[in-house]
């Protein structure tokens, strides 16, 4: 019932050259009947997104962007609006990945303005959830996750399209991926939360992602379970062969 999606996310990697090789590359050897079994998507840093919407305009891979500001437009130094995003067709934004919360000091209030902005634009928000070790291990993870789903989705409908990815810190770039069953746990807990808010057939219809050291090995267990929607994938997706591998190990679990 929910389509799994394999999400590459770049981070700050690959400048315009390095990303039109990529995307040429991944578009000449991907198969086509793989779009109909799950959505596949890249997030190029900013400088790239142009170049990439040109080289996938007449793809099924859609294309994100890792961040997006609140505001339409006006002084807003440095900042990208959802408005600009749409114009060389956005189709996902990353909003609240652990590296912008933590290194940038982006706060619940920031990130519940970008997902409902983002929304206005009819570009589909990933709002990124996790906890840090510490948190894991005073027992506060659930509480944590919970918050974090709570104001980021404040300002949404039931009728607004979202994606979640439950991203623990603990396990982003570190090789120390969480087990299916840690994952499915927290996902599941994130879906009754969502059944809170939103009712019931929301929360059944949302995806839910799992992000943290995804690899071409660990991904088809991982989305086996029930609760993960696909995956996030950071450093994996840099490399051409290893996504590509990710993307064909996922379709495994499909059965
Ligand atoms: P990683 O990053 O796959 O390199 O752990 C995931 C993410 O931060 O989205």
């Amino acid at each position: 019932m929910r389509k799994l999606l394999i999400a590459g996310n770049w981070k700050m990697n690959k400048g315009i050259k390095e990303t039109e090789k990529f995307l040429k590359e991944l578009k000449d050897e991907i198969e086509e009947e793989i779009f109909e079994k799950i959505d596949i998507a890249v997030f190029p840093p900013f400088t790239s997104l142009y170049v990439a919407s040109i080289l996938l305009k007449n793809s099924k891979i859609y294309l994100g962007a890792q961040n997006v500001f609140y505001e339409k437009e006006g002084a807003y130094t440095g900042e990208i609006s959802p408005k600009m995003l749409k114009e060389i067709g956005i189709k996902y934004v990353i909003v609240g990945h652990s590296e912008r919360r933590k290194i940038i000091g982006e706060n619940d209030e920031m990130i519940a303005k970008k997902l409902k902005a983002a929304i206005e634009e009819e570009i589909v928000p990933i709002l990124c959830v996790g906890e840090t070790i510490e948190e894991r291990e005073k027992n506060i993870h659930k509480k944590i996750v919970e918050k974090q789903i709570q104001e980021g989705l404040k300002f949404l409908k039931e009728e607004d399209e979202f994606i979640i990815a439950y991203e623990p810190v603990w396990a982003i770039g570190t090789g120390k991926t969480a087990t299916p069953e840690i994952a499915g746990e927290m996902q599941g807990f994130i879906r009754e939360r969502i059944k809170e808010i939103f009712g019931k057939e929301k929360g059944e219809k949302t995806r839910i992602l799992y992000g943290g050291s995804i690899n071409s090995k660990n991904i088809e267990e991982l989305i086996s379970h029930p609760e993960i929607d696909g995956g996030l994938v950071g450093g994996a997706s840099l490399k051409k062969e290893e996504f590509l591998s990710i993307i064909k190990n996922s379709i495994r679990s499909l059965k």
